[in-house]
């Protein structure tokens, strides 16, 4: 896909369709000065017709424009005249985007940047623009034979005013940079377990290293995990034949002593529960359970094109949990890294066993602040549903950082507390932590778990067991939290 940043008046350019936006009361975006008497005296007749009110999210087709060289006008509902919300601005984007999916829609101008969004500038929605067009057309087509792809989307041009041209444009390149990271996340998180598996994602993060001279990728073999008293990760992946591989990447835009941001992502290839066996009924998306790894993937990626000016490290522990003869037993007791031992009194929450010794790993970076994301509990759906991820963490502006970063994002997160009280649920007979702290706060209990493993440093917790793909109909990987962390790094290099 081709995007760019054209400052002329929308109608002096050609595409196969433009993009227009219309309140309920009958104001245009761009407005006015923007477009020509005869188009709009056109819109307004359609709009007098009733064949829309304006309505957040409607559009309307207009096919033929009479002596004009625009050949079709999409109209896109903006609901009340006043600034849109972010999220009202994305539906927005998205229903336009969604109703362009025709074969013989291949190029379009997208007047929809001018449109005023509470709290925001021309960056912002020109960044949203790219972000939301390139997740709409994205199709994961790879193991099909037949490629064909519902959009035929080739081209974007976005108009901005030339007053604005430069900001429009770093908007653009942001939202290039985040769109390419969200689609690596989406792409890997989408193929089966058994393309999809540790070594593969080791593969496609050296790969990452081939193309970018910026990051350095280093792959930790099973052999050099048992070097480092890894003893709680390795115990995952011996039920499975697939080697455990532990993925760091680092990427240098800052000077060598500026500490990083460390970024954690579970890697689970498969779940398939382990001995704790999970229930048939839905047990593919367990594939899905890598898609923190793919995320920090695709934020280092985004980071790299982005050329932030910030170190980051992503530590990926990348395994399957299958149950095999040689697998983790109800019981068990392991040692983990930070020599705590683990009582793992159910092998479904592996999770938290392969990261608790990525973050003791992670302590060598001398990091800044630590965030770790995964598809870490069930539990986590059943508190918040499919709208924010879950955050946790031992630092309040961390925290609030990271809430601030998602409002901004529309990839939102919602906090939930990580109170001394919780830890009684842990407590094991046997060994000095269990890794499941009962059926209550599973989520909370599971962030306790894991904060055992992070008292150096400052640290926070997203569970995206809810937000990483959709179930259904749509069935298919988010790339979320990417645009979070890309917020939370922009937004750092900004402080800075
Ligand atoms: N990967 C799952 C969590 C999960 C389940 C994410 C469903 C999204 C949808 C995780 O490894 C897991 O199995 N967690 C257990 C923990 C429990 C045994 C304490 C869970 O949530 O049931
Ligand atoms: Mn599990
Ligand atoms: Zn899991």
């Amino acid at each position: 896909m081709d995007y760019s940043i054209e400052t002329a008046p929308i109608e002096t350019l050609t595409s196969d369709c433009i993009i227009i936006g219309v309140y309920q009361n009958q104001q245009l975006i761009p407005s006015d000065a923007g477009l020509s008497r005869s188009l709009q005296d056109l819109i307004v007749k359609v709009v007098n017709r009733g064949d829309t009110a304006g309505k957040l999210g409607e559009t309307v087709l207009i096919n033929v424009v009479p002596d004009s060289s625009v050949e079709r006008v999409l109209l896109v509902g903006l609901g009340e005249n006043k600034a849109l919300s972010p999220k009202s601005f994305r539906k927005a984007l998205s229903s336009a985007a969604m109703s362009l999916k025709k074969p013989f829609i291949k190029s379009i101008i997208c007047g929809l940047a001018q449109a005023p969004v509470e709290g925001c500038n021309i960056q912002w929605n020109v960044r949203q623009i790219v972000e939301v067009f390139s997740d709409s057309v994205y199709q994961f087509t790879a193991l099909k034979s037949e490629k064909e792809t519902e959009s035929k989307l080739q081209k974007i041009v976005i108009t901005a005013p030339g007053s604005v041209h430069e900001l429009a444009h770093t908007g653009l390149l942001q939202g290039l940079a985040i769109a390419e990271g969200i689609n690596l996340a989406k792409s890997m998180a989408d193929l089966p377990g058994n393309i999809c598996t540790p070594t593969y994602m080791a593969e496609q993060a050296l790969e990452l290293n081939k193309n970018h001279a910026e990051l350095s990728v280093k792959v930790l073999e099973e052999a050099e995990m048992q070097e480092l008293g890894m003893g709680s990760l390795l115990s995952v992946s011996r039920g499975s034949r697939q080697p455990a591989k532990l993925i760091t990447l680092e990427y240098k835009g800052a000077k060598n002593d500026a500490k990083p941001v460390v970024l954690v992502g579970k890697g689970v290839t498969f779940d398939a529960g382990g001995i704790s066996l999970k229930p048939a009924a839905g047990m593919d998306e367990m594939k899905y359970d890598m898609c923190g790894g793919a995320a920090v993937m695709g934020a280092l990626l985004a980071a790299v094109k982005m050329q932030l000016p910030l170190n980051i490290v992503g530590l990926i522990p990348a395994s399957e949990n299958l149950p095999d003869g040689d697998a983790n037993k109800p019981g068990d007791i392991v040692t983990s890294m930070l020599g705590k031992t683990i009582e793992i009194l159910n092998t479904d929450a592996e999770g938290r066993l392969i990261l608790c010794d990525t973050l003791t790993y992670a302590e060598r970076y001398n990091p800044d602040v630590v965030i770790d994301m995964a598809t870490l509990t069930g539990a986590c759906l059943v508190a918040l549903g499919r709208i924010p991820s879950g955050l946790l963490g031992n630092d309040d502006d961390l925290c609030n950082a990271l809430i601030k970063a998602g409002e901004a994002s529309c990839d939102s997160v919602w906090r939930l507390p990580l109170w001394e009280e919780y830890q009684e649920l842990l407590k094991s007979p046997f060994a000095d932590l269990a890794n499941i702290g009962g059926k209550d706060a599973g989520t909370i209990t599971a962030a306790c778990f894991l904060s055992h493993f992070t008292k150096n440093f400052r640290w926070a917790h997203l569970d995206i067991a809810g937000t990483a793909w959709r179930s259904g109909q749509f069935k298919g990987a988010t790339g979320r939290p990417v645009p979070l962390l890309m917020q939370y790094l922009i937004d750092r290099t900004n402080a800075a």
